[in-house]
């Protein structure tokens, strides 16, 4: 398998050390990683914030249940409309994005959705999920109507923080069976972490690292904590902003390292907390990016962290390609941008089936 055997204690030191030196080094191998693993190239995904209802009640989040607040959801055609969208503006990929719903209405509706975006688009797009915990079922149905890649955050992997960080009732084994049983239905799986949220050591981050290779990831999308003052967690203390984004650049850098032909996203958290987030974000080995092309009307209520950006569509397609090309890489345009890591799963699977 194609991973860098880094040692758990190497992890932590290098999480921890202020040396810039051995930083920089950390940077520039986990960028030249990035280069042979996956080429000088970044992939864009438009992203759909279809939702922001949500059964759950994360103590960090800005969109959970209990907080009162105007509540959307895009209808069929509109979720057409941003696939139409970011298919013209030559993204090759989208990812729709909602809060967490399992109630029938709702399993159909992304069915239906699925159909209908697939119809509009003649299929050209590759479909990312990022809708939460769901069954075995569902997971399989959205599957058939045209879903390729599913991202399920399991937020920690520790199982006592896991339990700190949310209610009695939502369970750290259901989100890992739910990862499993996304594997199970064939999807291109993804998962990531929050990174510097109150409690979190680099300890923990540490075994996250590790918990990704285990798992045999195919795309990681993690991000910085990013208080939300009204939310049960947002009066605890956190290191600052720069310390926050610093140490989630180091996640990346060494997730390249580690895990090399997996999709790695510089997510928009990260801009949030310092200027530069993104180039910075691929500069330490991260390959993908994910410009927001939800409608601007509804921009604002997908409220998750305070601070977080708002820019429209195009502006946000711009500014990503300009960064790259500042930094000498292509985007990836009418490309789906299939994880190496998965391709390469997906040969061997075929080859051992040939072979029995
Ligand atoms: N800061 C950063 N990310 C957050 N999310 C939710 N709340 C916050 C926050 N305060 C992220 C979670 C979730 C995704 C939808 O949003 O990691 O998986
Ligand atoms: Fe819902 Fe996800 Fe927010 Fe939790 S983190 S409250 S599941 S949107």
């Amino acid at each position: 398998m194609s991973t860098c055997d880094l040692t758990r204690d190497e992890l932590i030191d290098l999480l921890r050390t202020d040396d810039v030196h051995a930083l920089k080094l950390l940077r520039e191998n986990a960028y030249a990683t990035k280069l042979r693993a996956a080429g000088p190239i970044v992939y864009a995904r438009g992203l759909i914030e279809i939702s922001n209802v949500c059964i759950k009640n994360c103590f960090y989040c800005g969109i959970r249940r209990d907080r009162t607040m105007t509540r959307y959801t895009l209808t069929l055609d509109e979720i057409v409309e941003c696939a139409r969208t970011a298919d013209h503006r030559g993204l090759g990929s989208i990812v729709l994005q909602a809060g967490e719903r399992q109630d029938a209405k709702w399993v159909q509706f992304i069915e239906d959705a699925l159909l209908a975006l697939h119809r509009a688009t003649r299929r050209r797009l590759h479909v990312t999920l990022s809708l939460g915990e769901q069954s075995l079922d569902t997971y399989k149905r959205w599957k058939a109507a045209g879903a390729h890649r599913y991202l399920l955050r399991i937020e920690t992997s520790n199982r006592e923080l896991y339990a700190q960080w949310h209610p009695a009732d939502h369970s750290f084994d259901a989100r890992l069976q739910a990862l499993r049983d996304l594997r199970t239905a064939g999807y291109q799986v993804g998962t990531g972490v929050l990174i510097g949220a109150p409690g979190q050591t680099i300890e923990h981050l540490a075994d996250d690292l590790l918990f990704f290779r285990d798992l045999d990831i195919d795309m990681i999308g993690m991000g910085p904590y990013v208080v939300h003052r009204d939310t049960p967690m947002g009066s605890l203390p956190v290191e600052d902003d720069l310390t926050r984004a610093n140490l989630m650049l180091r996640m990346v850098a060494l997730a390249r390292l580690m895990l090399r032909d997996v999709n790695l996203a510089a997510t928009t958290a990260l801009s949030t907390l310092r200027p530069d987030g993104r180039e910075q974000g691929l500069l330490h080995g991260a390959n993908v990016v994910m410009p927001n092309v939800t409608p601007m009307l509804h921009r604002g209520d997908y409220d998750l962290y305070e601070g977080k950006k708002l820019c429209d569509s195009d502006h946000a397609i711009e500014c990503i390609t300009m960064k790259a090309a500042m930094l000498g890489e292509r985007i990836g345009w009418n490309r789906w941008g299939d994880p190496i890591h998965a391709l390469k799963r997906h040969e061997r699977d075929c080859t051992a089936t040939a072979m029995s």
